[in-house]
């Protein structure tokens, strides 16, 4: 069976059971900050689970594709060396949202595998978890699994949460055994099970998650409006087991790829080999590659986008160590578009775009590469060998090779040694920890995301934070001042039109402690240059940018030039700056001493700061913390920023980031009686420049972490503005002014539930009304009808409508409707034929009879005529005594017409 009809039997099976077929939901969970993409089929139902989401149908299934790379638990550089581990994959899942249970869900799966499938079920065991003895009977009384093939485990393997936080239960798996047949015999006991597990003789098929509680940030469990099901099934692993083969790759998901991998090379695939490892990861990123493009990430260097560009460079790595100079990994995406598009269409839709933004990555990190083997051509003759041994490449140049090329330490060792000389991996690795450490603490003090646990340190950072040999010094100004006459130190051209320069006297700030770099520009008479971002390498600080002039390249070193910062820019973000600080000693005064920062972004435009904090905050507080803040701006305190030992600074109160590493030498930033912190950010000189603060989301981003933006300044401003603008705009929808806007969205919510309750009994009224009264009768000899009805009417004009119609009727016939409207309002109409007129019956005479029975009075025309309602309990009685009436008029005028 291939994996497209795996995919559909599993769909049609479960919609044969009831089940609601789902597309799957993309790649990027739908406001989720929790989870950085879908790792799990029941994603898109988590607001279902929680019971703060409804959908039509209690029982779904789905082939959702997932993604399981980037966070904590899956190491990416797994995949390729193991049978089964994977960037992307397929989940197949049945859910019930509080419909069935435990015995129906097993039930169903194990009909499935059984049946459906026709596994052998003496190939199958199932795990439950150790408290849960129902579902261990229920495999026993419902699917007749022998005692001995059930095993109970722990939470590790039997308790399934989707993240910190969240939906979450006990659960039950179904493993296949894989072990050779002549060992199968016997079942093994628990403690063997679990090593052979590991060992790769069980493989996991199925899971039954028994979802019955959500997960607060404190840990605490909460029990889920009802107990719903959410189950996963691998479907590379389904194929692996139905096509009788040993490792995910040697499926139809993933041949085709492999043989693509092998058209490029020119050479088969073999598993064996260490190529083998390479053509497995460029098999399984493709994939990877594919979905998440068309799902709209694109390479970038944090978040999604970071996770995306590791995995695409990671695939260019290994098409480069199998000897391909130009992209190979394009070619495997399009492969992939080639065989899932039937499954996927969004992968036919974006094709194109998808494989030029493969090409282009690719095509960037190849030269990237180039540039590394190119440095590795300059040190190599410096290199010396030493005795008998062979010269050694210094830890410390692979490991600029690496941090400063993105070229990763095994390409290193294979070019080295195709060059002869060693590498010492033992100082890379050194030089690497301590970076690791450094870049942990600056992503502690930095903007955290969901991606916290992501290294940005492997990425091949972009190849000029690296100048080489400087011999002069450089200060920075910017603290003071946001010009300088200056000379230019050194300048390096980057490609493509941009250049670097470093200055002696350098005005910009270049992004730290949450900050974003200044812009501005630099210039000379000659030429200008545009100050399109601020590097730091090492001490020294670079701006790079496109001149535009009579820019002398290479021989600018040495000229004067005037460098300045764009200054409302970095005045709106100092205004940002120092309302950050105000900030946290809000936070810490109204919710308490534990709120801790956690994370901050300060920008021009917005402050983002993330704090720990375990509950989301009551409006109350908000309001109290901003209402602080504000406070603080009005009291327009100075900002009093002086530079002096740690000790001192931090015995004298100063604040100090934990997990930052600061210099002996400090920067304090103190508000006199507000807040003293350790920082090199810039502010404003009073608080009062702020000028006002004003929250604008607040949200959580991590267990325990929550996270306010806010805006200031011009901002705010403009932010306040756009509410009023709102308003106005919707007043004016509305047809009314402002300030009654609340009466008229009121009043319109009144009419509203009115009339849905309106049109309730209008559904519940049949076509032609509820008749009272009905009679028929001759009139010489000549039929005659009488039909009092009561009807639901929008306005009397539809009774009218129902009226013209009763009239086209060539009967003697008169019909009385008792009219209902919306606002429980009521009218009689009364409507006669043209011979119920010739025959003496006419609605205006009637109509007078009819009225007064409900208190009402009416007049109009012989053939319809209309009278109010004054007491509307009697319309049934005005309606019944109508055909009296109408008896009555006929009989007179037939006396009156033979009396003449
Ligand atoms: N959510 C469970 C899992 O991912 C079952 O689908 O394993």
């Amino acid at each position: 069976m291939n994996s497209a009809e795996i995919r559909q039997k599993f769909l049609d099976f479960f919609q044969a059971r009831g089940h609601e077929i789902c597309p799957s939901s993309p790649l990027v969970p739908a406001g989720d900050p929790t989870l950085l993409f879908t790792n799990a089929g029941m994603v898109q139902f988590k607001g279902v689970f929680l019971g703060s989401e409804a959908l039509l149908f209690k029982r779904a299934v789905t082939a959702q594709k997932c993604i399981r790379a980037g966070g904590k638990h899956n190491d990416l550089e797994e995949v390729g060396r193991t049978a089964r581990h994977h960037t992307f994959f397929e989940m197949l899942g049945n859910f019930s949202f509080g419909d069935y249970f435990k015995p129906e869900a097993v039930a169903y799966a194990w009909e499935f595998l059984t049946e459906a499938l026709g596994l052998n079920p003496d190939r199958l065991f199932v795990t439950v978890h150790h408290t849960d003895n129902e579902a261990a009977r229920l495999w026993t009384d419902v699917a007749g699994v022998a005692p001995e093939r059930i095993h109970c485990l722990g939470d590790k393997d039997n308790f399934w949460q989707m993240a910190d936080t969240g939906p979450c239960g006990p659960c039950s798996e179904i493993h296949y055994d894989l072990r050779p047949a002549k060992e199968r015999g016997i079942a093994p006991g628990t403690r063997e099970f679990e090593q052979r597990g590991e060992a790769g003789e069980f493989l996991e098929l199925w899971n039954l998650v028994f979802m019955q509680f959500d997960r607060d940030p404190s840990g605490a469990l909460h029990i889920l409006p009802a107990p719903s099901i959410d189950t996963g099934a691998g479907l590379e692993r389904i194929a692996t087991v139905l096509q009788g083969v040993s490792t995910n790759y040697e499926t139809d998901l993933f041949l085709p790829l492999l043989a693509r991998v092998a058209g490029i090379t020119g050479r088969p695939y073999r598993a064996d080999t260490g190529e083998g490892v390479s053509y497995r990861v460029l098999a399984d990123h493709a994939r990877a590659v594919a979905f998440l493009l068309a799902d709209g990430v694109f390479p970038a260097n944090e978040g999604r986008g970071y996770v995306l560009r590791r995995i695409l460079r990671r695939g260019v790595r290994h098409g480069w160590l199998l000897g391909q100079r130009e992209p190979a990994l394009v070619q495997v995406v399009e492969s992939v578009v080639d065989g899932m598009a039937d499954a996927y269409p969004e992968l036919e839709v974006q094709r194109e775009s998808i494989l030029a933004a493969t090409r282009r990555e690719e095509e960037r990190f190849l030269a990237t590469i180039d540039g590394g083997v190119e440095r590795l051509r300059r040190v190599a003759p410096r290199l010396r060998s030493e005795g008998s041994h062979r010269p050694v490449v210094p830890g410390a140049e692979v490991f600029r090779l690496y941090d400063t090329y993105g070229f990763p330490a095994d390409l290193t060792r294979i070019m080295a040694d195709e060059r002869g000389y060693d590498v010492d991996i033992e100082g890379f690795e050194k030089a690497l920890a301590v970076q690791r450490e450094r870049s942990r603490a600056d992503r502690r003090s930095k903007d955290g995301g969901p991606d916290v646990a992501l290294t940005l340190t492997d990425t091949g950072s972009l190849p000029f934070t690296v100048v080489d040999d400087l011999e002069t010094g450089q200060t920075f100004v910017g603290y003071d001042s946001l010009t300088a006459s200056t000379r230019v130190l050194a300048f390096r051209d980057l490609g493509g039109g941009l250049v670097k320069l470093i200055l002696e006297a350098h005005p910009f700030y270049a992004e730290g402690g949450g900050q974003v770099s200044d812009r501005g520009s630099v210039w000379t008479p000659e030429w200008s240059m545009e100050v399109e971002g601020v590097t730091r390498s090492g001490e020294l600080l670079g701006v790079h940018g496109r001149p535009t002039g009579d820019f002398p390249g290479a021989s600018v070193k040495g000229s004067e030039v005037t460098a300045r910062v764009a200054a409302d820019v970095r005045h709106d973000t100092e205004r940002n700056h120092t309302a950050t600080h105000l900030l946290h000693e809000a936070l810490r005064s109204v919710l308490g001493s534990h709120v801790r920062q956690r994370g901050s972004l300060v920008a021009p435009d917005r402050l983002r700061f993330d704090f720990a904090h375990t509950a989301p905050l009551a409006d109350a507080e908000l309001e109290a913390v901003e209402a602080r803040v504000n406070e603080s701006i009005r009291a327009c305190h100075p900002v009093r920023i002086r530079v002096q030992p740690y000790e001192v600074a931090v015995k004298a109160g100063a604040m100090a980031l934990f997990g930052e590493k600061y210099d002996s030498e400090v920067r304090v930033v103190e508000i006199p009686g507000v807040s003293t912190e350790l920082c090199g950010g810039t502010h404003v000189r009073y608080t009062g420049e702020v000028g006002v603060f004003k929250v604008t989301s607040e949200t959580g981003v991590a267990a325990g972490v929550r996270r306010l933006e806010a805006v200031t300044g011009r901002a705010a401003y403009l932010y306040l503005n756009s509410y009023k603008d709102r308003i106005q705009a919707l007043a004016a929808f509305m047809k009314t002014a402002p300030a009654n806007l609340e009466k008229r969205v009121r009043q319109l919510m009144a009419e509203n539930a009115e009339l849905e309750e309106w049109v309730e009994g209008l559904r519940h009224q049949g076509s032609g009304g509820e008749v009272v009264a009905e009679d028929g009768f001759t009139v010489d000899g000549r039929p005659a009808i009488y039909r009092g009805v009561r009807l639901k009417v929008r306005s009397p004009g539809d009774a009218r409508g129902w009226g013209d119609a009763f009239r086209e009727s060539s009967k003697i016939g008169v019909a009385v409707v008792g009219a209902e409207m919306p606002g429980e309002k009521y009218a009689l109409l009364v409507f006669a034929t043209d011979r119920a007129i010739a025959a003496g019956v006419k609605a205006d005479v009637l109509i007078k009879e009819v009225a007064a029975v409900v208190g009402g009075r009416g007049g109009g025309r012989p053939h319809m005529a209309q009278a109010g309602v004054a007491e509307p309990e009697r319309i049934n009685d005005a309606i019944r005594a109508g055909a009296d009436f109408m008896k009555r008029l006929i009989s007179e005028s037939s006396q009156r017409t033979s009396a003449q």
